[in-house]
């Protein structure tokens, strides 16, 4: 059965893909990504990266999802049926759901740290200007290792996001994830604006501002290539379902080739504010040798940073609710997949997907949450549960449907589909339709082959 439900408005439609794509993935992996990878020369191949490969790969998406007006399986099925493309739409649906089973959990720390922050906790027994530099460091390290690697805290506030997910989940496409991203979405436009101003106003914020943006090409190595596609990908919410799936409840009339290509410049747009906060501040308080490894990045040294300027609490609260809120839009989206997949293929009512969804949910992420705290049993070769599916979905799960998506738009979907849904049906000019379906065909399965096979020599 087909889905009737559709966004509500233009901006609304806009806000729920933004804020699947805007994520924990812009906000931690992408500074990360780029201090490991020499700087300025990594964002500017993931910008490349970005609008060469993500944008065609997103049309893709859109297109498939507009033109069978179902769920991520039922979009194949409406189009080809009878053939066993259905199954690249299933193993997204898989890769969306092993991928919300350890986000929620990050999602969780995230609500946590809030709490913290706001409650006290986190700031507790440091004295601004007082306390010793070292000491500092080692009072977030041991709370790091309190909030996430114990067994039930972490977990208590993952069920709260779990619940919170539900809740805005069964209140359906426009009243729940439609009403909320028009809410959120600017709130984090502008926290992330407040937090840049103040970083870039703190001592010698150019150095790492400069840092950030002046290349060094000699950095760039194949490594780097690799690491800035899977980048672009993942902050695209590329091989995961939720594109087709949120691009069934698009209008007849959204242009498919200008909601891409707004999407990719606002994701860009809040991982350069990133950059932005986080190079200068760690520069300003010689933080800079550390290594910004996703969690130590987010949970040792940007608390380190709130510690050293005056109110603490405040930034810190400010940097957890825009975490919070880049979560939380990603995390609706992606279990959104599921949902929609249930209602459709098994007419389920909506609150009933829910559940359905949300019942197992509690099941698998506490095994990756508790995969923190007893890491020697709750192990899945040789990793934590929760490093494997992260290393799993990354490398091989994302790629592998993404390259589906593409194989099938490209050379086997019903003739001209491509075509009619950048054109609307004929209606508008889509000049850039021979350069979309020359990269869908040829460029982006061919490269994202090439990164997966190069990525386990
Ligand atoms: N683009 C999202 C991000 O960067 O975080 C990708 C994503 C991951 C979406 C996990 C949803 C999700 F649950």
């Amino acid at each position: 059965m087909a889905s009737n439900t559709e966004f509500g408005s233009k901006i609304g439609l806009i806000a729920a893909t933004v804020g699947s794509a805007v994520g924990l993935g812009n906000i931690w992996r992408f500074p990360a990504e780029t201090q490991t990878n020499g700087g300025a020369a990594f964002l500017l191949l993931y910008v490349l990266c970005l609008l060469i490969l993500g944008v065609p790969v997103m049309l893709a998406e859109f297109s498939l999802g507009r033109a069978g007006r179902s769920d991520a399986v039922g979009a194949f099925r409406a189009l080809s049926p009878g053939k066993p493309w259905y199954l690249a739409g299933a193993m997204s649906v898989l890769t969306s759901y092993l991928i919300l089973c350890f986000y929620i959990v990050v999602a969780g720390w995230t609500l946590e740290y809030l709490w913290e922050s706001i409650s006290g906790g986190l700031f507790a027994g440091i004295e601004h200007g007082v306390t010793p530099l070292a000491e500092v460091r080692s009072l977030f390290a041991a709370r790091m290792d309190e909030y996430i690697c114990t067994p039930w805290r972490p977990l208590l506030f993952t069920f709260g996001m779990i619940a919170i997910n539900a809740g805005i989940l069964v209140c359906g496409v426009q009243k729940g994830i439609e009403n909320l991203s028009n809410v959120l979405m600017p709130l984090l436009f502008v926290i992330l604006v407040v937090l840049c101003f103040i970083t870039l106003s703190l001592p010698d914020a150019s150095e790492g501002v400069k840092y950030f943006l002046n290349p060094d090409f000699s950095k760039i190595t194949p490594r780097t290539v690799i690491s800035a596609l899977g980048q672009a990908f993942f902050s695209l919410s590329l091989g995961m379902g939720i594109l087709i799936t949120y691009a069934a409840y698009y209008p007849a009339d959204t242009r498919l080739g200008r909601t891409s290509v707004t999407v990719s410049l606002l994701s860009l747009l809040v991982a350069v504010l990133m950059g932005l906060i986080i190079f200068p501040a760690v520069k300003s308080f010689g933080l800079d040798n550390e290594p910004l490894e996703g969690a130590t990045l987010v949970f040792v040294t940007l608390p380190e940073v709130f510690a050293n300027l005056p109110y603490p609490a405040l930034w810190s609260a400010l940097f957890f609710l825009l975490l919070l809120v880049a979560a939380l839009t990603s995390t609706i989206s992606i279990a959104e997949v599921s949902v929609a997949m249930l209602r459709d293929r098994l007419n389920m009512r909506r609150s009933t997907a829910v559940i359905a969804v949300t019942v197992p949910l509690m099941l698998f992420s506490a095994v990756c949450s508790l995969s923190f705290s007893v890491p020697d049993t709750l192990q899945l070769f040789g990793q934590t549960v929760f490093n494997f599916l992260d290393t799993v979905t990354t490398n091989v799960f994302i790629p592998l449907v993404s390259i589906a998506v593409c194989v099938y738009i490209g050379w086997f979907a019903p003739k001209g589909l491509l075509r009619r849904q950048l054109s609307n049906d004929g209606r508008l000019h889509s000049p850039f339709y021979p350069v979309v379906l020359f990269v869908i065909r040829y460029v982006a399965p061919v490269l994202i082959a090439l990164v997966m096979i190069f990525n386990y020599l």
